[in-house]
């Protein structure tokens, strides 16, 4: 593989004489002391991220930065992010508890998602999160009903669906009508009155989220003027709110995308709630961003080996190269067709296969493919890493094919190297089923 380094492997990873480091350290390493596959991600690239978007702008405003915990919710990503100062957007009882247990404070939570359950709102409400993000007015009442059995208060905003087309993988996109996320502006509107009634429910915001892997302005700035007018709206009804949730959303380069600078997009936001603000006489509410990807996502590689090389004798056939990571490791190409960059993490060997191939995993599936059409030199035995897998990796990973999940490691900003997930035993793997006694019969 003679290509330069691709723009999807930003600081602070860097390749020198055709080795792969992460701050110091050489990334074969990594690969033969955890084997692989083994997701790495780097805390310098992580915590440098979420400064970009938490620090102030040059007229010293800020937005609160809620991590979007699906991205990646090890522990350990989770715990740096809370250190660094960050709030958290989740969407399940699971995520709260995670945030809970990497010392995540509650109430600079937000909680999102279109299905919340009885219990899930419970817990939220006893756990004092700090603002549930309502999605239907089905669930409004549901979390009226909740409070006041815990004689509780709920601070709400409502999600409104703006009708932005966010330009993205359809599969991704979340704030068109036809998407089942939120509420179209006049039911949103509804919502309003009725939670300004109501003793259990304390308005605290408005939110919205277009939709993922987002690479120009124009959509969010879209999406802010409709929230916006809304919000004037809101203000005619007496419904003043502490803080305007613009969601997440912003995409990161895995290929070719040249996607807005998170400082571009903060600045935009602050500055339309801030001029919206000295229009209306309104007291300028809080911002809150959503960010997921653009956190987390550069920051992670997905390692993994060759095993095999299965060239074909007709030329009208494909070549594939058998990699040890599959579909159930990274679910992205298969889900939506998506692009990670491959990179050597060593010098290309001099037996190396230069030719198209496509790499794919040894999940016994049509779909199980990590990069397709690849025009790379590869041997059997060469270790590599899918670049950008740093969100939407482990996170949505599986078991399936009764394949362990791999190990995390974590590179620290002085170079050393922390296990912060092992790999999955096979004992693990079977330990929650139970083969009836008469079976053995
Ligand atoms: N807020 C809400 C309500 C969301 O649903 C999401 C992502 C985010 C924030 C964070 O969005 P981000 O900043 O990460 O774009 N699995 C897909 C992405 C799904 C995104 C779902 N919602 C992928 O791998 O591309």
């Amino acid at each position: 593989m003679t290509a330069p380094t691709p723009r999807s492997l930003p600081w602070p990873y860097e390749q020198r004489d055709g080795w792969l480091f992460c701050q110091g350290v050489r990334l074969v390493d990594i690969a033969k002391e955890f084997g692989t596959p083994c997701y790495v991600y780097s805390e310098a690239a992580i915590l440098k991220a979420h400064e970009t978007l938490a620090c102030p702008d040059s007229k010293a405003r800020m937005a609160r930065i809620c991590y979007a915990v699906k991205a990646n919710s090890n522990l350990a990503i989770l715990r740096l992010l809370a250190k660094a100062g960050a709030g958290f957007d989740i969407v399940s009882g699971g995520e709260l508890q995670r945030v809970l247990a990497a010392g995540g404070a509650a109430p600079r939570v937000v909680f999102s998602g279109v299905g919340k359950s009885k219990q899930e709102l419970r817990l939220a409400l006893e756990q004092t999160v700090g603002c549930i993000n309502v999605e239907s007015l089905a669930e409004l009442q549901q979390l009226e009903t909740v409070a006041e059995d815990l004689g509780l208060t709920a601070p709400i905003s409502i999600r409104v669906n703006p009708d932005i087309d966010a330009k993205t993988h359809p599969y991704i996109s979340t704030g068109l009508k036809e998407n089942k996320f939120g509420l179209g502006l006049n039911d949103a509107l509804e919502a309003y009155k009725r939670a300004q009634k109501s003793r259990h429910l304390r308005i605290v915001g408005v939110d919205c989220h277009i939709g993922s892997q987002i690479t120009s302005l124009q959509p969010f700035q879209d999406a802010t003027k409709r929230l916006l007018a809304f919000v004037t709206e809101l203000h005619h009804l007496g419904i003043s709110l502490a803080h305007i949730d613009l969601g997440g959303g912003l995409g990161i380069c895995y290929k070719d995308e040249q996607p807005p600078s998170a400082e571009e997009l903060k600045n935009q936001g602050l500055q339309m709630v801030a001029d919206w603000a000295a229009t209306t006489g309104c007291q300028s509410p809080e911002v809150v961003f959503e960010m997921g990807r653009s956190i987390v996502g550069a920051s992670g590689l997905l390692l993994s080996q060759v095993l095999l090389l299965k060239p074909s004798s007709d030329p009208t056939a494909k070549n594939f190269a058998i990699v040890d990571a599959a579909m159930n490791d990274l679910m992205r190409p298969s889900l939506y067709q998506a692009w990670h960059d491959l990179v050597l993490l060593h010098p290309r060997q001099s037996v190396a296969r230069a030719q198209t191939w496509d790499v794919v995993g040894p999940v016994c599936e049509t779909g199980d493919w990590l990069a397709r059409e690849r025009s790379l030199e590869l041997s059997e035995g060469d270790l590599l890493a899918f670049a950008s897998a740093g969100a939407y990796g482990s996170t949505m990973g599986s078991n399936y094919n009764s394949r362990a999940r791999p190990p995390e490691v974590l590179i620290r900003s002085d170079g050393s190297v922390n296990l912060i997930r092992r790999r999955e035993t096979f004992q693990e793997l079977i330990e929650l089923e139970k083969i009836p006694q008469d079976l053995w019969s």
